[in-house]
């Protein structure tokens, strides 16, 4: 079982914590552990996922704050930052 703090630790969801701050994605930060945790699961399964397809898929977590706008936001430049990086590799 990952936690947030485990995958927060290797830096492999770095890319997408960073949107989230970048993106101001997090107001209370009550919903954000299970935010990245399905996040950085639908950028593994679905690299290509439309912003409804994100919206769709984090549909089971509610967000009291944001309006998910802004979370759907800091994965799409989380999405072009890993895609950067895909293209330099
Ligand atoms: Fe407050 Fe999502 S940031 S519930």
């Amino acid at each position: 079982i990952w936690t947030i703090e485990g995958v927060s630790e290797t830096g492999e969801i770095k890319d997408l914590q960073e949107a989230f701050v970048e993106r101001n994605a997090l107001q209370c930060g009550f919903c954000t552990p299970g935010m990245l945790l399905t996040l950085a699961e639908m950028m593994d399964r679905f690299p290509d996922a439309s912003r409804d397809e994100i919206r769709e898929y984090i549909s089971g977590n509610y967000c009291r704050c944001t309006g998910y706008q802004a979370v759907v936001d800091a994965v799409e430049i989380a999405k072009e930052k890993s895609r950067a990086k895909g293209a330099s590799a």
